[in-house]
């Protein structure tokens, strides 16, 4: 099933070694350059176990790795984190990024940026910024954020961001606590003139499953969101793209997620793990390598983790003998783990999984009596938002 083609070898390079079919190599790669955050949301999507600054890859270690990417045909770089502005040689390794040819994207909180350091990044080759927004106004946002002036800064950076010419991608996390704010976030997009808004509903897998009951939003709000975003689409067509994720739980068909395990897309942990997605590492008892010890070219080919839910061979029934298994590839391993225990069954986000009606109905539940405050997520392991105002 293996056969000697390298995709994309624009760069000149040669190819670096048997890609199979069934995956190529992808054209953007996230970059979680530290897991250390000022913020703590309480969907954070990083792993449980968080790495610590000590373990994280070194300048030049990610130098050497984003000469690989670019060297394997990568053409696009997500640095992210935590909130990748923590590290000090990050003008350093942009500069180095694009250097190398990619094209480079920031994905912050914005909230540890000032105008020189927002400047240096662009004097580095900076080429588009993402910044994450967790309502439309202050109160709501620094609640969710857990951290206090949060939401003016972002609103400053953004403006910073669109004087030096950066192209702005305003990123909004919606969920029961925020979704009335749809609209207002909508236009804050447009007022920030940003050219493309992503609203994502929460996924429920690492930290946002502790805090489900807290962020579920109902049914309603749902199909109240859909239709504004709908309407938005056509009305700012031209102004401002919107990309939308819908929640899991009230769907029918599972999302194709990352584009299928191991087909398209990795991310880079801060230690340097190459993972399918960035929340891999909540699936136990799956070993990732790591840069330090072997090519890319050669962990994308051979990793164990990422071979083993790639294609359709690993799939049970009900996807074995689905029509839509190339299509959805099965949906989620992550939420599969999360709600199954066993990353190789059917994510119960598919209507077909025995487990489906269950779900569905968590989730109404949830929506209707859970539990209205969070539990923030840090380094010492969360903090419950009711303790903070006891201790207030
Ligand atoms: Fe997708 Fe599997 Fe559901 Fe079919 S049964 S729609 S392949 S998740
Ligand atoms: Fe890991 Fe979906 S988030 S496979």
């Amino acid at each position: 099933m293996s056969e000697s083609v390298v995709t994309r070898t624009d760069s000149g390079i040669a190819p670096v070694a048997p890609i199979a079919r069934d995956h190529v190599i992808p054209l953007a790669v996230l970059a979680e350059l530290t897991h250390r955050c000022p913020l703590q949301c309480p969907y954070c999507s990083n792993p449980l176990d968080l790495e610590r600054a000590g373990q994280e890859l070194t300048t030049g270690e990610w130098r050497k790795t984003l000469s690989e990417l670019a060297q394997i045909g990568v053409l696009q770089i997500h640095f992210s984190g935590g909130e990748p502005t923590v590290r000090k040689d990050l003008a350093e390794i942009v500069k180095h990024a694009n250097d190398a040819g990619l094209y480079t994207n920031l994905i912050t909180s914005a909230v540890l940026l000032t105008k020189d350091k927002l400047k240096d990044l662009a004097d580095a080759g900076l080429s588009h910024i993402q910044i994450s927004f967790q309502g439309s106004e202050t109160i709501v946002a620094d609640r969710v954020a857990g951290l206090a002036k949060s939401h003016d800064k972002k609103i400053q950076v953004a403006r910073w961001s669109r004087e030096l010419d950066l192209p702005l991608t305003v990123n909004a996390v919606m969920h029961r606590q925020n979704l009335h704010q749809l609209s207002d976030v909508i236009q804050m997009a447009v007022d920030l003139d940003a050219d493309r808004l992503e609203i994502a509903n929460v996924q429920y897998y690492g930290w946002a499953l502790k805090n489900r009951a807290a962020l579920m939003p109902t049914l309603e709000q749902i199909e109240d969101c859909t239709r504004i975003v709908e309407d938005a689409q056509v009305r700012l067509k031209g102004t401002l793209a919107i990309d939308y994720v819908v929640p899991d739980y009230y769907a029918i068909r599972p999302k194709k997620c990352m584009g299928g395990w191991g087909r398209q897309f990795f991310n880079i942990s801060p230690s340097g793990k190459v993972l399918p997605c960035h929340a891999a590492e909540t699936i136990t008892g799956l070993a990732f390598d790591s840069v330090r010890d072997h090519s890319i070219a050669w962990i994308w080919e051979n990793s164990e983790a990422l071979n083993r839910y790639r294609g359709t061979g690993w799939m049970p029934e009900p996807c074995r003998s689905c029509d839509h298994r190339e299509e959805d590839y099965g949906g989620c391993r992550c939420q599969a783990f999360a709600l199954t225990g066993d990353a190789g069954n059917t994510d119960p986000a598919c209507a077909l999984s025995p487990l489906h009606e269950g779900i569905f109905k968590t989730a109404e539940q949830e929506a209707a009596e859970g539990a209205s405050q969070f539990i923030y997520r840090n380094f010492s392991g969360g903090t419950r938002e009711e303790d903070i105002i006891n201790r207030a």
